[in-house]
């Protein structure tokens, strides 16, 4: 399940979805990489669409391998976080060195969302909540990435969901750490102002 769960996250939604149907490899437009982000940067609303749900789905689907797990009985209910955290993290392993495209991948963070979907949705809504916030504010797609991530751990941490579980805490942490890792190129365009923007609500005049 472990080789399943990797092989699900590898599933390099932007560059096949690009390839096989539009015919443009995302890898070689805007930021350059194989991401949601940058698959509505090159290839548009729809495609861009398509790619998240199935990057979000990928992240999902493999952690809920723990719950089939307990399902056929083998695994107890308190070692259902474990497998999740163990089978999350290797699909987003996946996501980022994918197996089917030279180990280069996304960035993590549509994966992520959907693991922690699957963990602890109330959470993941209220991430997604810092995430369209910080969108809307910075324009900075990476940065929203960037804080929606750190507000994980530190709402748990708040106590906005009661006594935190000490084992989400040190992951939403260590999940923060991996998107900063992968997000370094961002954070240097962010510093030297030439990150890219998006443009929300964008007037078309007649
Ligand atoms: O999740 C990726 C996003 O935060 C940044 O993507 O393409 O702008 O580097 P990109």
């Amino acid at each position: 399940m472990v080789i399943a769960a990797y092989l699900l996250g590898s599933i390099p939604s932007s560059v096949w979805y690009g390839i096989g149907y539009l015919g443009i490899d995302v890898r070689k437009f805007g930021s350059k990489n194989a991401g949601a982000t940058n698959t509505f940067r090159v290839l548009g609303k729809r495609a861009g669409t398509v790619v998240m749900l199935i990057d979000v789905l990928k992240g999902w689907t493999a952690t809920m391998l723990a719950v089939l797990l307990y399902y056929f009985g083998l695994i107890t209910d308190d070692q259902i976080l474990t497998y999740q955290f163990i089978f999350g993290i290797v699909a987003i392993i996946g996501h980022i060195f994918p197996v089917y495209v030279n180990f280069k991948g996304g960035k993590g963070v549509a994966t992520l969302l959907g693991m922690v979907l699957a963990i602890h949705p109330e959470l993941a809504l209220l991430c997604i909540t810092i995430f369209i916030l910080t969108l809307i504010a910075s324009q900075y797609v990476s940065l929203s990435s960037i804080l929606a991530t750190l507000a994980f751990p530190v709402l748990l941490l708040l106590g906005v969901f009661g006594k935190p579980e000490l084992s989400l805490v040190i992951f939403g942490f260590a999940m923060f750490l991996m998107v900063v890792f992968t997000h370094q190129k961002n954070i240097v365009r962010l510093l030297n102002g030439s990150e890219n923007r998006v443009k929300l609500f964008v007037r078309k005049d007649k």
